[in-house]
């Protein structure tokens, strides 16, 4: 209180002679430091003025389009899965299993599956809680959701990017932009829409584009969270809300990304998850969904159709790439 009145006489001084009250607002919008004996970054500033433009920017349009965002997300899916039901298996299950994603690939997309989906509970509860929660909660609970979302949030953030910068290490390579193949499964739309199955590698162009999201939007959510979570850099406070607004809305392109993923991962196609969860596929899926890994793995002698099919009688998996 003393240093805020100290300001204020210091700035108002200056300007006793004509209209002094609207002078020093205006210096006070302006940002013009006034004098404090406190040291420390800004001590001077009285209000912080961007601070007005960056609470009007995120109770607006970050609030506003970001609902948009999701709940158009969420509205396109269902229109999509009423229209077109789940992607189903067009042939009967061979009983042959392959191994898609070994035990360190499953464990890493799980850690980093889970973290996601706290960091977007909580984080979503930062931005919405007090409009949505609170009604419902009424404030003692609110608070301590709140709270405790807060510090779930920051510690969640740097784990996350713990787990996904190896998960783009190990799967770079596999999602490296193949124009020939890509293009075509893109305007195939993936056999999504139609009956057509365009070719596809281990990773096709839809997951492809999954993971060149992450890189780039995810790359730039993690380090503008990594800057709000640790602000050693000393930045200052319209740095740090301009780097809060860009981690908002690279957020939520990021959630309609892992909403899309999602889906297409779960109920969107028949076999996918089961793949995720033990690891394996069934060579049904992976001729229709992937058969240019197949045949890659073929050309590499990791796996041999013709001995597969003469094994349907032995279910149990015998391919196991990694040994
Ligand atoms: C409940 C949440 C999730 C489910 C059910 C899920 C499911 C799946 C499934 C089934 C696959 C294998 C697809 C295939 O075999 O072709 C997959 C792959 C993958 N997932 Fe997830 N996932 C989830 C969340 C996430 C999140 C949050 C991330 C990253 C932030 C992520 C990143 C990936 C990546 C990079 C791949 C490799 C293929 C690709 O590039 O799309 N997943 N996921």
């Amino acid at each position: 209180m003393l240093l805020v009145a100290g300001v204020v006489w210091a700035m108002a001084g200056e300007f006793s002679s004509s209209l002094p009250r609207a002078e020093l607002w205006r210096m006070v919008r302006e940002g013009v430091a006034g004098y404090t004996a406190v040291k420390g970054q800004e001590a001077g500033e009285l209000i912080q003025a961007s601070g007005e433009t960056w609470r009007q920017l995120r109770n607006g349009p970050l609030f506003t389009g970001g609902a948009i965002v999701l709940g158009g997300t969420l509205a396109l899916l269902a229109l999509f899965y009423l229209l077109r039901g789940q992607v189903k298996l067009e042939k009967p299950r061979t009983g042959i299993k392959i191994l898609r994603w070994n035990l360190g690939e499953r464990m890493l997309h799980w850690f980093v599956a889970v973290l996601f989906i706290i960091l977007t509970v909580t984080g979503l509860t930062l931005l919405y809680g007090k409009a949505v929660l609170l009604p419902w909660l009424g404030k003692a609970q609110f608070a301590y959701w709140a709270q405790l979302a807060k510090w779930l949030h920051n510690i969640s953030g740097p784990l996350f990017i713990a787990g996904l910068v190896p998960m783009i290490l190990i799967w770079f390579k596999d999602n490296l932009w193949r124009p020939g193949i890509d293009w075509a499964w893109f305007k195939a739309l993936g056999g999504l829409v139609g009956r057509a199955h365009p070719p596809a590698e281990r990773m096709n162009a839809g997951e492809k584009g999954w993971f060149w999201l992450l890189m780039t939007v995810g790359a730039l959510l993690s380090i503008t969270g990594l800057l709000l979570d640790l602000p050693l850099f000393g930045l200052e406070r319209e740095s740090m809300q301009m780097i809060h607004l860009i981690h908002g809305v690279s957020a939520f392109l990021v959630i309609a990304g892992a909403l899309g993923h999602i889906y297409i991962g779960t109920i969107g196609t028949e076999g996918a998850l089961e793949g995720m969860i033990h690891g394996e596929v069934d060579l049904s899926w992976a001729r229709q969904h992937h058969d240019l890994w197949l045949e890659a793995l073929e050309k590499e002698g990791r796996f041999s159709l013709a001995k597969s099919d003469t094994r349907i009688e032995r279910p149990e998996s015998f391919f196991k790439p990694e040994k």
